[in-house]
């Protein structure tokens, strides 16, 4: 590594390092213990309001699309620009890294563009909602701008913490939501997207490896499973008189890990939420709600799995008296990364010198979403022991700064070709 390249790599590293601390103070979360915050609450509107005032500092326009969605540009509307960046609101109980990290490398590589004198036609976005916790969707910001979404689905999305209408909530910040629609004129000027992101699983950390370039993001699909089944005094039904539906979401729980296992290719499944009705001591419980979480990168894995889960539940709550029914709240197929732009990003790692792989992603991210309309492709940079949604969740700056210098490497090559 030349002098030059190690100085560039430690100037970039301190002023990521310094972004991530001020997103990290006070100011900017909602919750003691964790990175918590969401669309529309103030610690989200004051993390927006840091990063307009950065990238203006650089001579970007910053604008927001028809729900909040962050976008700074240097070049008019209008004009072919590359796309990069994340998303910066966080898990309910977050770390500083999970979307942050790769909006602040964003941020880092507008420096460098400048600082370099590259002067590359950039656009960054920061997506409103890619954790789901405010309105319980994932990736809601990004689906809107790719068209990925119905007026029927957004009208009936309801805020976790008080069950009014996400399009309630759009319009009280200040925000015009029944134009969702315009929000796709930030994806027409992209000639590409790159987004930057913590791999949020080990394979790095235990490789000691700080780049992985994503070869294709796993799909998933998100419902419920409601049960229905008969409330009972506790102490006075016999046991095999009861109609428990804990019991049914217990054994659709243990039945998803194996089926799961079973349908191997890295495919996972989680039961994330579970509820019971009425939720006391001394009742047997007369209703359950589970969330069903199912992900691969082999869409007709997560589909049988699917398909097994649900019957699973519906037999085993009939088989007990009682009745389970699902529905679907998302899904979205795995999506591969674009081969070009995988080609100039492996070029440009190489020539950057440091140990990288090509990995899958088991983790969602917007760029599924920028997919279906444009040529993309990501950087995983390691996370401590792979852990993440967790606020012990820790990366390291270094590692950005390098991914910053091998995404606008690739970025000149991809544009040099255009
Ligand atoms: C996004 O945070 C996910 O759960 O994949
Ligand atoms: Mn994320
Ligand atoms: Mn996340």
């Amino acid at each position: 590594m030349s002098d030059l390249q190690f100085d560039a790599r430690l100037r970039s590293t301190g002023r990521i390092a310094a972004d991530i601390d001020v997103l990290s103070g006070p100011r900017y979360t909602s919750a003691d213990h964790a990175i918590r915050r969401y669309a529309y609450v103030p610690e989200y509107g004051a993390t927006l309001d840091f990063l307009a005032t950065e990238f203006r500092a650089l001579g970007f326009t910053v604008e927001h699309d028809p729900v909040g969605t962050f976008v700074a540009r240097n070049r008019q509307s209008g004009t072919p620009v590359f796309g990069i960046g994340s998303h910066c609101d966080s898990n309910r109980n977050g770390g500083a890294y999970d979307g942050t990290l790769g909006v602040v490398t964003a941020l880092e590589i507008c420096r460098m563009n400048r600082e370099q004198g590259l002067d590359h036609p950039l656009q960054v976005i920061a997506f409103l909602e890619e954790e789901g916790s405010g309105f319980g969707q994932m990736l809601l910001g990004s689906r809107i701008m790719a068209g990925l979404i119905s007026d029927d689905e957004l009208a009936q999305i309801r805020a976790i913490d008080d069950e009014r209408t996400f399009f309630e909530h759009a319009r009280d910040a200040g925000y015009a939501p029944e134009d969702w629609r315009a929000s796709g004129r930030f994806l027409d000027d992209l000639v590409g997207w790159i987004e930057i992101h913590i791999e949020q699983g080990r394979v790095l950390h235990d490789a000691d490896e700080p780049i992985g370039l994503v070869t294709a993001i796993a799909g998933y699909e998100h419902g419920d499973v409601t049960i229905e089944g008969r409330a009972d005094h506790a102490g006075a039904t016999p046991m095999r008189m009861r109609v428990d539906a804990a019991l049914v979401a217990a054994e659709t729980t243990v039945e998803l890990e194996r089926l799961a296992i079973a349908a191997g290719r890295g495919t996972v499944g989680t039961v994330g939420e579970l509820t019971l009705e009425p939720g006391w001591i001394n009742v047997v419980p007369g209703g359950a709600r589970m969330s069903l979480d199912v992900r691969g990168t082999d869409d007709e894995a997560v589909a049988v799995v699917m398909r097994d889960i649900v019957a699973f539940a519906e037999r085993s709550a009939l088989g007990r008296g009682g009745q389970a029914v699902y529905r679907r709240r998302v899904h979205v197929p795995a999506t591969p990364m674009d081969t070009s732009i995988l080609d100039a990003l492996h070029a440009a790692a190489e020539r950057c010198g440091e140990p990288f792989r090509a990995m899958p992603s088991g983790a969602a991210h917007d760029t599924m979403c920028v997919a279906a309309h444009r040529p993309t492709g990501m950087v995983f940079v390691p996370c401590d022991e792979g852990i993440s949604h967790s606020p012990l969740e820790r990366a390291h700056p270094s590692d950005a700064a390098l991914a910053a210098e091998i995404t606008l490497d690739a970025i000149g090559a991809l544009i040099g070709r255009a």
